[in-house]
């Protein structure tokens, strides 16, 4: 069958954009939900099938018996530490990582952190209440989520610096971390966090490390690999994607005035505006699957051993799903977005993220007025996995 011709150009990944490009972005998505849901991308060296409907893209997350979470030998977080963690596992291996963790990730074990949260959010604050300014990114957004996974793993704040340089994939040469540089320090990570294990089963706390070196199901437990790389794996999937969570939301606060009042005016909104920033912009862009035999997709044939992209960005804009699925409405509902994907990988710092996210925006509409972007100054966010923005600098009252 010919295929249609695209209308709007294709955008591509792993590339930064001015976020004023983003409606021509989502007019892509569009188009491609309607012309071409199951899309092979033609221009990668390897060939990527990419789903860009709600209901599609529900299906690759849910089946893990055609799609499958492991990395293709020699593509993406192949040969990583990524590799041996629970998000790159498929069942029976994910179930027993998965159980092992809840145990120590709890909705209990996380509420007590929300005094930890009002405490750094008033901190990180009270440093940028009387200048009127501020960059959201590296005021708030970056330190927040670092602060708490820090806290939350019982790393001592005598080793913020080091942790910081880690969170921010920074080697400590002043540039950033290639991939050789990058090795070395998932290296130093991991040898930290090993020092940190053997220090806290000769002397147990109430901290996620404790938790988890003593968590076991059916006589067993995680061993010393796989606490180490759970340790920073929880870095890696937790840190950039509140970071932005937060980030995305004074973008949709900023582009929004009146909605931003009318949290201002009834701060009891703020849970179901942090889940319409997660369906209108997306932290976490799109996914990784490869399909384990052939499969048929929405009338599409995919061959076995095939990357396989599921777009949450998109899906999370379907208007099959989501009525007037552009307009940013804080009081959709119902809101099913997939913003922390969907299935056995659903997100295991969901509660957390929201905590956070919760907490620290109510407490900057409360304290800051009159919040405004700096509009002089592009914002440019890399589409990668997630969704970066770089720096968002705003003006304020106190
Ligand atoms: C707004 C913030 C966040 C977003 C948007 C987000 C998004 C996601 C998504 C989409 C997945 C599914 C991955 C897949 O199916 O392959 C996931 C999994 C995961 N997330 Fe998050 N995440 C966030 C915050 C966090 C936090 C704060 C933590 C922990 C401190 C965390 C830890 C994890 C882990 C461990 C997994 C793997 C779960 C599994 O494979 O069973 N995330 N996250």
């Amino acid at each position: 069958m010919q295929q249609p011709e695209f209308r709007s150009r294709a955008f591509p990944l792993f590339h930064s954009y001015n976020i004023n490009e983003l409606p021509q972005i989502y007019g892509w998505f569009e188009e491609m939900r309607s012309q071409r849901p199951v899309f092979r991308d033609e221009r990668t060296p390897l060939p990527i099938w990419q789903i860009f409907r709600y209901e599609d893209v529900l299906t690759v997350l849910t089946d893990y018996q055609r799609f499958s979470s492991a990395p293709l030998s020699g593509v993406g977080f192949a040969g990583s530490f990524i590799e041996d963690t629970l998000v790159a596992k498929d069942p029976p291996d994910h179930r027993k990582l998965r159980n092992l963790v809840n145990q120590a990730f709890t909705p209990r074990a996380v509420m007590h952190l929300s005094e930890r949260v009002k405490q750094i959010t008033q901190e990180l604050l009270d440093e940028v209440r009387e200048k009127g300014t501020m960059d959201i990114v590296s005021d708030i957004a970056f330190p927040l989520p670092a602060k708490i996974i820090a806290d939350m793993l019982g790393v001592p704040a005598e080793d913020w610096d080091i942790f910081q340089r880690w969170v921010r994939g920074d080697d400590g040469q002043r540039r950033p971390a290639g991939r050789q540089a990058g090795a070395t320090m998932q290296d130093e990570m991991a040898l930290y966090f090993a020092g940190l294990l053997e220090e806290r089963r000769r002397n147990p706390r109430e901290d996620l490390i404790t938790a988890l070196s003593k968590a076991e199901i059916d006589g067993e437990r995680l061993n010393n690999n796989e606490l180490v790389n759970f340790c920073t794996l929880l870095l890696a999937a937790g840190q950039e994607t509140t970071k932005n969570l937060l980030a995305n939301a004074l973008v949709c606060f900023t582009d929004h005035p009146d909605t931003m009042e009318k949290l201002v005016q009834e701060p009891g909104l703020m849970p179901s505006a942090v889940e319409e920033v997660l369906r209108y912009l997306s932290p976490v862009w799109f996914l990784f699957r490869h399909t384990k035999t052939d499969v048929e997709l929405n009338g599409q044939h995919i061959p076995a051993h095939q990357l396989v992209l599921p777009w949450i960005a998109s899906a999370n804009r379907d208007a099959h799903q989501f009525p007037h699925a552009d307009r940013f409405d804080i009081q959709r509902e119902p809101n099913r977005h997939v913003g922390f994907g969907h299935g056995i990988h659903y997100c295991v710092g969901a509660p957390l993220a929201r905590l956070e996210a919760k907490i620290a925006l109510s407490m900057m509409l409360e304290q800051l007025k009159d919040i405004r972007r700096v509009e002089s100054q592009p914002i440019i966010a890399n589409m990668g996995i997630v969704f970066v923005i770089h720096s968002l600098p705003i003006t304020f009252k106190a």
